[in-house]
């Protein structure tokens, strides 16, 4: 069974589980400031779930290529959409500031909550 690290937790799920809702079943804070309420509920259109993952998952779909090539993302960054993304194996997750999780400062780590 696969552990994702995420906001300094490590959470069990399946194999093939979206990211995305692992993450949120366990009230890790995925979305940034306001994309909490104003997000695409996992279409894959908002690019405001983006994450940094280390680890196995699914490869990027057309829609994910799709939205990370918009910006504010950049195709040059190394971010994955959590709710195009199913896990596969152990993986770390950090998430980044700004509105979509486009920036260059973690809010949250595999290991750190962010809290602190
Ligand atoms: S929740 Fe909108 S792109 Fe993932």
């Amino acid at each position: 069974m696969p552990i994702v690290q995420a906001q300094g937790r490590a959470i069990a799920c399946e194999t093939g589980a979206n990211l995305r809702h692992v993450l949120l079943q366990q009230g890790i804070e995925l979305h940034n400031q306001h994309s909490t309420i104003i997000n695409c509920r996992g279409l894959g259109t908002c690019g405001t779930c983006a994450v940094e993952i280390e680890g196995e998952v699914s490869p990027q779909n057309w829609r994910e290529q799709t939205r990370l090539a918009l910006p504010p993302h950049s195709a040059a960054q190394s971010r994955r959409l959590a709710c195009q993304t199913q896990v596969l194996g152990n993986v770390r997750v950090t998430k980044y500031n700004g509105f979509w999780g486009q920036g260059s400062q973690p809010v949250w780590t595999a290991e750190k909550s962010g809290d602190s």
